[in-house]
């Protein structure tokens, strides 16, 4: 469960993010879509405590992501646009060292299928610098699956991989919802958001300008039209090209 209220995120005397609050609930995925400089990396890395909010507050799984990083980090994984891996540890590295840093212990009967399942069993001793970017994704991706967290945050997942990978991450996605977890995800690529997401927020200049399930948000942009799309209401909501 994801519990956010009013929460806000200053660059300076830029306000980037301005009083969000919303909650979601084991199984929802949450769609964050909005214009390029809307928010959307600034609240998921508020979300995940990457950065520190201005204002409000965030729960993770019940722990205040502030007062409590430790335990809420425990509970969440974050997924970033730019994933960051080390360069001297292989694949199978990468899940060992993060096997340690969370104390799993059962790690060999996680890392195996998490691989397989991502497509990269293939590469597990290989270097970072021997995977394609598609593929370093996955790894990260690997890596913050590995502690079966209950919250994640996705920025940009789909962006990069081929059609077959953006299919597969669209069930790992829903397979994760479907066993409890609670999701955010934020993207460009709308008709594949609808696929995922049971719910979408529109962010513009760092204020929600609606949110709900996809069929109440439709219902609100779409004046009476049926089958209106998420695309064609993120463009009458937020008004085209100008953010
Ligand atoms: N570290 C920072 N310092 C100053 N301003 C920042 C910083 N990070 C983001 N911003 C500003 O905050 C606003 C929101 O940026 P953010 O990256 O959250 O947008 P976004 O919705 O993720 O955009 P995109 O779709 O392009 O990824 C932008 O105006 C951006 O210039
Ligand atoms: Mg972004």
């Amino acid at each position: 469960m994801i519990e956010v209220e009013t929460l806000s995120k200053n660059y300076g005397s830029f306000a980037a993010v301005r009083g969000l609050s919303f909650v979601v609930r084991p199984g929802e995925v949450l769609g964050l879509v909005g214009p390029n400089g809307a928010g959307k990396t600034s609240t998921l890395r508020c979300l995940a405590g990457i950065i520190p909010a201005s204002g409000g507050t965030v729960r993770i799984a019940g722990h205040d992501v502030a007062a409590n990083p430790v335990a809420a980090k425990r509970a969440l994984a974050f997924f970033s646009d730019e994933p960051r891996l080390f360069e001297y540890l292989t694949v199978r590295q990468h899940l060992n060292f993060v096997a340690r840093l969370y104390g799993i212990a059962n790690y060999e009967a996680l890392a195996g299928p998490l691989l397989e399942e991502l497509e990269i069993a293939d590469k597990a001793d290989e270097l970072p610098g021997a995977l394609s970017r598609g593929m370093k994704q996955k790894l990260a991706i690997a890596c913050g699956l590995l502690h079966s967290p209950q919250v994640m945050f996705f920025d940009e997942p789909l962006t990069g991989l081929d059609p077959l990978g953006i299919r597969r991450m669209k069930d790992s996605i829903l397979k994760r919802a479907g066993a409890g977890a609670a999701i955010v995800l934020s993207s460009h690529l709308l008709h594949l958001l609808e696929e995922v997401c049971s719910h979408v927020l529109i962010l513009k200049k760092g204020e929600m300008i609606a949110a709900g399930t996809l069929a109440e948000v439709e219902a609100r942009f779409s004046n009476g039209e049926v089958g209106v799309g998420l695309e064609e209401i993120f463009i009458r909501a937020t008004g085209g090209s100008e953010n």
